[in-house]
């Protein structure tokens, strides 16, 4: 390797404090399956895969196979105007996945612009039905839905807002479902449906008809894993439909067997208008996002449009790129044949056994889980964050990957583990925490 790969002025990391990880780089080499390989040796066992991304495991040689395959037959065309098969068969397998009728899909490259994409298409739906006055959208306290504007706007995580003050005008946001009462919840807690009714409250504040779309994601995922309150989506859902308001639900983490199901939608009953995806759609192998949307959404837009006229003036270079639609397709063959999404809930109850077996240590405020998916709250030690980012670099250390926001450690184990690699990952992340 080029003694470049250990210059570190050029690459300007995102989320990263670019300095101080030039003091002590956190780098890896290799990666298969639940396993990485340091640069500078030892190995790291993968708690949160990747980045919420890998259920499937690294390395899969038939995401690669497909891959290159499509890179030798077909490596670019535009999707503005043209096309290509593997986009509609992708389409029909995502909308034989998803719930109700959420049948029509439009192509990103990630998290984040799915996020805008469906924000977008909620504006424009509402006008094509004849109001445009809705303009308004609802976010909560403490979301993340990406970082592009729309996403920034309607999210709730304040440190990412800092230094952009830019936001997109009317723009509210519901109080967050956390609760002091509902500490050590395991799965959905009790108490804090009626929160929902923050949006009954906007709805009287501005008028319904001035909101277009409220959207959420069903587990908070980002933030530290805030499942919903028992009762809480189906009163968003009550609330919106009797108002003429789009309920999307951000799925980037929860889709694709997360919580144990194909989307969190399926996981709580609970059918939006419009699903945003990425991550685990191409198991963290190639960038792609992807917004689905129901079919009155896509008849309406559709019918607004005059003949032979572009229908949704949006669109992205890569939307639908023939490799990401190939990795995806493969990564869809995997979860089916491997049975991955029973696999995650399966490995349900084992993850949560060992991740609430936390709350003896002193340091743990709070632990919250559902699914394959969790996080445990530690007291912060002054700055919120500073005992945290010790704690990042402690786990690195010790061979363990997970994610941390602030002093929460966010765990999020690949569907390919077995129960005994669950519980060493588990077991490395109480040590790190028993340390501090
Ligand atoms: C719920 C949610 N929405 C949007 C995003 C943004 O996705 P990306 O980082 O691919 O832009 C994320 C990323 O973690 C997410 O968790």
């Amino acid at each position: 390797m080029s003694d470049l790969a250990n210059d570190f002025r050029h690459h300007f990391m995102p989320f990263t404090a670019n300095q101080d990880f030039a003091e002590a780089p956190r780098l890896v080499s290799e990666g298969k399956g639940i396993r990485l390989k340091k640069a500078n040796g030892g190995e790291v066992i993968d708690a949160v895969s990747g980045l919420f991304c890998t259920p499937a495991g690294l390395g899969r040689t038939e995401i690669a196979d497909a891959v290159s395959e499509q890179l030798r037959t077909l490596s670019y065309v535009t999707s503005f105007q043209h096309g290509h098969g593997k986009s509609f068969e992708l389409a029909s397998r995502i909308a034989a996945l998803t719930s109700g009728d959420l049948d029509h899909l439009f192509f990103t490259n990630s998290g984040s612009e799915a996020v805008e994409t469906a924000l977008k298409i909620a504006l424009a739906y509402q006008t094509a039905k004849g109001e445009p006055g809705r303009t308004r959208l609802i976010g909560r306290e403490r979301a993340y839905h990406g970082v592009n504007f729309g996403g920034l706007s309607v999210g709730g995580m304040v440190r990412n807002k800092h230094g952009f003050s830019l936001s997109l005008p009317g723009v509210v946001h519901m109080r967050h479902t956390w609760l002091e009462e509902n500490r050590f919840s395991r799965g959905q807690p009790e108490t804090g449906a009626e929160l929902a009714d923050d949006l009954l409250r906007f709805c009287d504040t501005y008028g319904a008809n001035a909101i277009a779309a409220c959207i959420v994601e069903p587990v908070a995922g980002s933030i530290g894993c805030l499942p919903p309150p028992i009762g809480y989506l189906e009163r968003l859902r009550e609330i919106c439909t009797q108002n003429g308001i789009l309920l999307i639900f951000d799925e980037v983490i929860c889709g694709f067997g997360r919580l144990g199901t194909k989307f969190g939608a399926d996981r709580f009953g609970v059918v939006p208008d419009m699903i945003t995806m990425a991550k685990a759609l191409t198991n963290g192998a190639v960038p792609m996002g992807a917004v689905a949307v129901n079919i009155d959404i896509y008849d309406t837009l559709m019918e607004a449009a005059p003949d032979g006229a572009i229908e949704l003036f949006h669109g992205y270079t890569y939307t639908a790129h023939p490799v990401a639609c190939a990795a995806s397709l493969a990564s869809l063959d995997i979860y089916a044949a491997d049975n991955l999404f029973g696999r995650a809930a399966e490995l349900e109850k084992p993850f949560l056994d060992i991740l609430f077996d936390m709350q003896d240590l002193p340091v743990v405020k709070d632990i919250r889980g559902i699914g394959l998916l969790g996080a445990v709250d530690m007291a912060p030690d002054g700055a919120v964050g500073k005992r945290g980012y010790k704690a990042l670099k402690a786990f690195f250390d010790e061979g363990v990957l997970v994610k941390m926001t602030g002093d929460s450690v966010i765990l999020a184990p690949p569907f390919v583990a077995t129960e005994d690699e669950i519980a060493e990952m588990l077991q490395k992340v109480r040590a790190v925490i028993e340390s501090f």
